[in-house]
């Protein structure tokens, strides 16, 4: 079949309330976020991607494990699209799951300006619900003719949580009004360059199934739920009340209201039943007992010895006292092998680490595995131990995907073999 059509160009996006002014912004298809790319697990998404927007770009599938030289990311695993120019991506979808897809093209503006949208893989047989939703929660640093703020590499921001916007929203697609008493699968996305948003749900009931695209072996509750920068949350959960569901950014200043979806009517017929879990997707075990050990200890930032070398014209954050990208990787893996990183936040700032093209098990307190990830948040002065069995060959960054941490400098990358790692026991 014919590939999608994905055009990145300039649009004007209703950002602030209606009435108020438009803002011009970038887009894919004549608008921001960009249109659902849907399939099914392990089909097959064929997409041909034209630049339109003036500079070079290129499209990171985040969050799928997929041939590395369809990743997106130009100088590492192709070319930059250029002005005018196209490049096709095609991969199968290994992963059913909540993902999404964003520049990687200085990727803290063209982010900013709205270059992303979402990308969703359908289990074999979806759970049970009555509306599938996607919500992508977002902010931009806006002025009051509905402009958007220049200044996308202020060092301030940089050196400190990154460009924050003072206008916030949940943008819920498809927009459809939902009954009492549906069920309902609400898939939330953090697509902003730089804002940790706690969420809380009013008006359901439910579990969070899956973190990242990855199903969760036994739901969870969904309060204390934090989404870092590229962080995604699937709940199941059922409408309990007439009132609008509500997303809401508890703030110090009191809560803020992201979104809601409307509630009309209501389902009379659906029974009550327990959440389920979401079938898992296939990963390796890792093999614990071969693991290299290795650390990632990050540094630099506003009040750190560091950020003297920014204001000098170097980079503002590091990774093992290296900034940018080195000749040489972090780490060569075998393919196949196990690793365990020991991420040190050596920071008084929080950083959401990603890795491309695998997940990786967060290791809990209790020092058991916990959830798969792509990205994992990392607080101020915390330290996490992930575990990630390489298997995916080629080479893939792994970055703070506070986008503007990363233009500063946060970002290494690690190579995995084409060869098969061998056990020695
Ligand atoms: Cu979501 Cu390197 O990116
Ligand atoms: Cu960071």
């Amino acid at each position: 079949s014919a590939p999608v059509e994905l055009v990145a160009q300039p649009v004007n996006a209703q950002i602030l309330p209606e009435g108020e002014p438009a803002t011009p912004m970038l887009g894919f298809n004549g608008g921001t976020p960009g249109p659902v790319l849907r399939a099914r697990q392990g089909e097959v998404f064929d997409i041909r991607f034209q630049n339109q927007i003036g500079e070079g770009s290129a499209v990171h599938w985040h969050g799928l494990r997929i041939d590395n030289a369809m990743d997106g990311v130009p100088g590492m695993t192709q070319d930059v699209v250029e002005a005018g120019g196209e490049f096709e991506y095609s991969f199968r979808a290994p992963d059913a799951g909540t993902f999404w897809y964003h520049s990687h093209n200085r990727s803290w503006e063209q982010v900013a300006k709205g270059l992303y949208g979402p990308l969703i893989v359908e289990e074999p047989t979806p759970p049970d619900v009555d509306h599938d939703l996607i919500i992508m929660i977002d902010d931009w640093r806006i002025t009051e003719n509905g402009v958007l703020a220049d200044g996308f590499e202020n060092m301030r921001d940089q050196a400190h949580q990154g460009r924050l916007g003072n206008f916030a929203r949940a943008l819920v697609e498809p927009v459809t009004p939902v009954r009492r008493g549906d069920r309902v699968r609400l898939r939330l996305i953090n697509v902003a360059t730089d804002r940790i948003f706690p969420v809380e749900l009013e008006g359901v009931e439910g579990k969070v199934v899956a973190l990242d695209g990855m199903p969760i072996v036994d739901p969870q509750e969904f309060s204390g739920l934090i989404l870092a920068p590229a962080q995604r949350a699937d709940i199941i959960a059922d409408v309990i009340t007439d009132a609008p569901i509500g997303f809401v950014f508890p703030t110090r200043d009191g809560p803020y209201l992201l979104g809601e979806i409307p509630v009309k009517g209501a389902n009379t017929t659906r029974q009550p039943s327990e959440i389920p879990a979401l079938p898992p997707n296939e990963v390796t075990s890792p093999d614990m007992g071969s693991a290299v050990s290795l650390t990632l200890t990050m540094e630099g930032g506003a009040m750190s010895r560091r950020m003297m070398q920014g204001m000098m014209g170097g980079d503002i954050w590091a990774f093992n006292g290296q900034s940018g990208l080195t000749d040489t990787p972090l780490h060569s893996f075998e393919r196949g092998q196990t690793a365990r990183i020991r991420l040190v936040n050596d920071t008084r700032f929080p950083h959401g680490i990603h890795l491309h093209g695998h997940h990786f098990f967060e290791v809990g307190a209790d020092g058991n595995l916990g959830a798969l990830r792509d990205t994992t948040l990392v607080d101020a002065g915390e330290t996490r131990d992930i575990v990630c069995v390489f298997d995916n060959p080629g080479n893939w960054l792994l970055h703070c995907h506070m986008l503007g941490h990363q233009a500063a400098g946060m970002k290494t990358w690690v190579e995995v073999a084409l060869e098969h790692h061998h056990h020695h026991h």
